[in-house]
């Protein structure tokens, strides 16, 4: 069983942050899991590794994009646990570039071979005659959809909660394709409240949740996600600076970052009642700080301080 410690925040930007009527504000340090499968990533590949075992399969097959920490996980999972790993990456321009992007050179150096496909292409990646050619072209493999979501994962995000944290009530965490909150919000109690802060703009993400959970104490907000997926201004390099100087937590500028950017905000605005105890879920993806400071250095912006 892994212990994973719950880290008080709150005392810290009491003053600040006028957080004197909220009881707790907590990080439930996910990110601590494990140094390249951290956060969610552990937790989602846990039943399909095992699963994959069980169907002795050799290789691993997934996909994402330049800046995947699903790539990188699963290519350091791989590695330890003996799969060969295949990704499936989303524009052919990166073939020439793997070199400059800290995510496709660690998840090369972690032994994955990589197919580079169009964006066209790659948003066929569902459909069974694109699933065909990579059979064809790759042989057997199992296969992990982008991002990882599926039931065996959703189950894995069963485990983030425990009974320990019946004393919550709100738990806070960042969302991509929504497989996460959904486990979280399977194991969550009837008193508590589930709040996703979107790293993507629209709430289409409320029917994907659905389809995991039939449960309804949760909301999704997309209003902290910057503009979009890994859009990043010198306002929340600044506040990831000032966090992780306070706090020694460090936070990834796609998902974290904007998780507790917004937790914040909602505290300034009074949206959670007096006294409330809250628990956010660091879900790890500190790989992407990498290659998110090379583009943040081209645009002539402050880094994030690793
Ligand atoms: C660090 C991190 N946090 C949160 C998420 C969102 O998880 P989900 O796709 O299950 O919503 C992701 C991406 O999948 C991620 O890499």
């Amino acid at each position: 069983m892994i212990s994973v410690q719950n880290q008080l925040i709150s005392n810290i930007f009491q003053d600040q942050f006028n957080l004197k009527y909220i009881q707790e504000i907590s990080i439930k340090r996910e990110d601590q899991i494990h140094p390249f499968v951290s956060g969610n990533k552990f937790r989602k590949l846990k039943y399909n590794l095992i699963e994959a075992k069980q169907q002795s399969k050799n290789t691993l097959l997934t996909f994402g994009g330049a800046f995947s920490n699903h790539i990188a996980a699963t290519a350091a999972a791989g590695k330890e646990y003996g799969f060969q790993t295949i990704g499936i990456i989303r524009g052919e321009e990166l073939s020439q570039k793997i070199h400059e992007n800290p995510t496709l050179a660690f998840a090369k150096a972690n032994g994955m071979t990589f197919h580079f496909v169009s964006r066209e292409h790659y948003k066929q990646k569902h459909t069974i005659e694109f699933q065909n050619i990579l059979v064809e072209k790759f042989g057997d493999f199992y296969l992990l959809p982008e991002g990882g979501t599926n039931p065996l994962a959703v189950k894995g995000c069963e485990e983030v909660l425990t009974d320990k944290d019946a004393v919550y009530d709100f738990i806070c965490l960042p969302l991509g394709t929504g497989g996460t909150m959904a486990g979280i919000v399977n194991s969550s109690k009837p008193h508590q409240k589930v709040i996703g802060f979107s790293a993507l703009k629209g709430n289409f993400l409320e029917k994907e949740i659905k389809k995991w959970t039939s449960k309804s104490n949760w909301e999704i907000t997309d209003e902290y996600c910057f503009g979009g997926y890994a859009k990043i201004n010198e306002e929340l390099v600044d506040f990831i600076n000032v966090f992780k100087n306070k706090t020694h937590i460090p936070l990834d500028p796609i998902y974290t970052g904007k998780m507790i950017y917004g937790i914040f905000e909602l505290v300034k605005t009074g949206f959670f009642p007096k006294n409330s105890r809250i628990l956010a879920i660091h879900t790890g993806g500190l790989q992407g700080i990498h290659g998110m400071n090379l583009q943040l250095k081209k645009r002539n912006l402050p880094l994030i301080e690793i």
